[in-house]
């Protein structure tokens, strides 16, 4: 039977799909039916129009290339930057901004971690708080204004893909936020991150 397959490409192809498939289908199907990863945690809302434009901003200036956002259930870990990362509060997360490289430390939970105004200064300059940081500066970040006129697309595309925004949540997404800079809507979106499940320092 070895002999057999090890000298037939064809069957063996065949064979090694059916293996990993298979293999697939029982660790991931049944991921997407548990209740643990699917359902959102006690609390957790999708963010707000100011909050989503600075996520989209955070992936613009490829934040996420520095910084993971995802706190593994590891004593050092758990230490330094709070409760590990669960499923259920990134359910409303399209795409996920885990991360795999840590050149700066992990954002999952620095959520009113620092002040508005140090957040600032630290984008406007990040020697200016952290005399040894090698983070670059994104001075551009509060001459640029938002988009507004995709705003509420996005909130509607997110929706196609199961973020409960209201209509009415959409109708308005845009009120309001004329004068605002991209560094607010970053600095807000920073300001929410990990805020629910946060019990650290
Ligand atoms: C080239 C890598 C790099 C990039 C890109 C980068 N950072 Fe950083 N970041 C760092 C390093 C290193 C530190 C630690 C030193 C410091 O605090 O400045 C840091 C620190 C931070 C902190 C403080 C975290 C803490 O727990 O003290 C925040 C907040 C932050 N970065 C946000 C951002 C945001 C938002 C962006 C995108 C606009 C960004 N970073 C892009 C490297 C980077």
């Amino acid at each position: 039977m070895n002999d057999l397959i090890e000298k037939n490409l064809g069957l063996m192809l065949v064979l090694i799909l059916f293996a990993v498939g298979f293999g697939g289908f029982v660790e991931i199907v049944p991921l997407m039916t548990q209740k643990v990863v699917t359902e959102p945690i006690k609390g957790l809302k999708p963010l707000e129009p100011l909050e989503l434009e600075g996520r989209d901003i955070y992936i613009k200036e490829g934040c996420h290339v520095c910084h993971s956002q995802m706190i593994r259930p590891l004593r050092a870990e758990v230490e330094r930057y709070g409760h590990y990362t669960v499923a259920g509060e990134l359910v409303y997360n399209h795409p996920f901004l885990w991360g795999s490289k840590r050149t700066g430390p992990d954002l999952a939970r620095v959520g009113g971690l620092y002040s508005d105004d140090w957040q600032r200064a630290h984008l406007y300059d990040p020697r200016s708080v952290v005399p040894e940081s090698n983070m670059p500066a994104f001075p551009w970040l509060f001459e640029n204004k938002l988009d507004l006129e995709t705003l509420p697309k996005k909130l509607r595309a997110l929706r196609m893909v199961g973020v409960p925004y209201t209509d009415e949540q959409i109708e308005n997404a845009a009120k309001g936020l004329e004068d605002k800079t991209e560094a607010d809507a970053l600095i807000a979106y920073l300001q929410q991150l990990g805020l629910l499940l946060q019990e650290r320092r």
